[in-house]
């Protein structure tokens, strides 16, 4: 794992979205694994800037995002189709066919993992898979004691998630309690994660993720299990780290970080 403390939210965000940027300009069909929440609106709105002035091309682009609540559909604006398509589908040349998300309306809820886990073994594997964390420092909806072996599944979501999440709907008690979302082995299958954190509401969890011991209580703590995965904090987000020295000093000298100091 490598951690990179950038000195503002902005530039955190930046560096995520020039780092998917050089890797869609390397391979035009890649396959992108995409998450949501608060976080995740700037990299999008980045994104988007890149297409229209940089020429960033994302016709031949694949998705998949991490989850999807149940029982809400395309057109619910609370639902995660909805968040992708405004914040980001709408504002590049992606081919939403070529967009993917568990279905929340799926008829069989035990059969839809298995569904999204064979559409994403069909388009080849994700290239990146784009991460967030929660408060409880689940990834994708991956809550504690998510075994982290999972595969895509629907899973009943905490009520810290639910008081974390409910504010972002018209009406907080219409928040689902369960949602979709890939597994922790889903996740840890992508070739590479990149997973942002800002602002001092994520320091504590962000610490205990990358430098506390691997449990499935704190699902991100997996990503120490993947051998390209990639931590990318602001200066709140990234306060409670220990090993901020060594950090530093690989993102100040590492060639292949050389192109990346002032974005
Ligand atoms: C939801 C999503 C997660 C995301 C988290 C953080 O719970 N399922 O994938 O990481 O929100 O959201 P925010 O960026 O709003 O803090």
């Amino acid at each position: 794992m490598e951690v990179v403390i950038r000195p503002t939210t902005q530039s955190a965000v930046n560096l995520t979205a020039q780092l998917i940027a050089d890797a869609l300009r390397a391979k035009p069909d890649m396959v992108l694994g995409l998450a949501t929440g608060r976080t995740m609106e700037a990299v999008y709105a980045r994104l988007a800037e890149m297409y229209r002035k940089e020429n960033l091309d994302f016709s031949l682009a694949r998705s998949f995002n991490l989850d999807e609540y149940i029982g809400l559909g395309p057109e619910n604006k609370n639902s995660y189709r909805y968040y992708m398509n405004t914040q980001l589908f709408d504002h590049i040349n992606i081919d939403k066919r070529n967009t993917h998300l568990p279905d929340g309306l799926a008829e069989d809820v035990e059969a839809e993992g298995p569904r999204y886990e064979a559409e994403i073994d069909g388009a080849g594997g994700i290239d990146i898979q784009l991460l967030g964390i929660g408060r409880d420092g689940h990834i994708g909806f991956n809550e504690p004691l998510s075994s982290l072996s999972s595969r895509t599944r629907a899973k009943s979501l905490t009520p810290e998630t639910y008081e974390q999440n409910a504010p972002l709907f018209d009406k907080p008690e219409d928040m689902p309690m369960r949602a979709f979302t890939m597994g922790v082995g889903t996740i840890l299958d992508a070739r590479r994660l990149i997973l942002l954190a800002t602002g001092a509401e994520k320091a504590d969890i962000l610490a205990q993720a990358v430098e506390g011991p691997v449990t499935s209580m704190i699902s991100s703590t997996a990503l120490q299990l993947h051998p390209n995965a990639i931590v990318i904090v602001d200066e709140e987000a990234g306060a409670k780290l220990t090993g901020r020295k060594y950090y530093d000093w690989i993102f100040a000298h590492e060639p292949k970080w050389a192109a990346y100091q002032n974005i």
